[in-house]
């Protein structure tokens, strides 16, 4: 779903703000479950262990097998491949208390990506945090791409402007992408 370029720095403060956010409102986050699309850089990963999260608080997915080895090179659990097949491992082990948190970042477009977080929301009420690419959406204003998000998601859904983190994905090797992380 889209090339990844990998980390950067408007990714690495959208990312922050937003696990720090549930660090700071939620007791325990350290002893919860965080799920975590792995992809083969593993920044998710990485910042929740430089965190303190202990890695059997980790369960991370990708379709991509060699971001599934890579992810189990940090000793970390990819029990499978698919993010919706993740979310029902989990809640078949875990009591819905212990979730902390699910991070769906496709590196897609809300349009190629909004069925899944959908499923996603279907499955669990953990805050999630939804990554998306801002574009090819037919909205050109942040406005209105909120308002596009709330039509089509179709839980409840309460996008905090605080926790609408606009950035750009660019890296030294590239120009990136305009990228949004939101908490829902
Ligand atoms: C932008 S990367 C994720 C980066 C990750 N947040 C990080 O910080 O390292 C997107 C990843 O989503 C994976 N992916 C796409 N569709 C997926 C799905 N349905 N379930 C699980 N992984 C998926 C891709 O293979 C890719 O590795």
């Amino acid at each position: 779903m889209g090339k990844y370029a990998g980390n950067s720095l408007g990714k690495d403060m959208a990312r922050s703000t937003a696990y720090y956010h549930l660090l700071s409102k939620e007791k325990g986050f350290h002893d919860k479950i965080h799920i975590v699309i792995a992809s083969r850089e593993c920044g998710d990963i990485q910042f929740l262990l430089s965190q303190g999260v202990r890695r059997d608080r980790i369960v991370a997915c990708d379709i991509d097998p060699v971001a599934r080895e890579r992810a189990a090179s940090y000793d970390i659990l990819a029990v499978g491949a698919d993010i919706i097949e993740t979310i029902e491992w989990v809640n078949a082990n875990f009591s819905p208390k212990e979730i902390g948190s699910v991070n769906l970042d496709l590196c897609g477009t809300i349009p190629k990506t909004v069925a899944i977080l959908n499923a996603v929301m279907k499955l669990t009420q953990c805050p999630i945090f939804y990554t998306f690419i801002r574009g090819r959406d037919g909205v050109t204003s942040s406005d209105a791409r909120k308002a596009l998000l709330r039509k089509r998601v179709e839980y409840q859904c309460d996008i905090k402007d605080n926790l609408w983190l606009e950035y750009q994905s660019n890296t030294l090797t590239s120009t990136g992408s305009p990228m949004c992380l939101c908490v829902l």
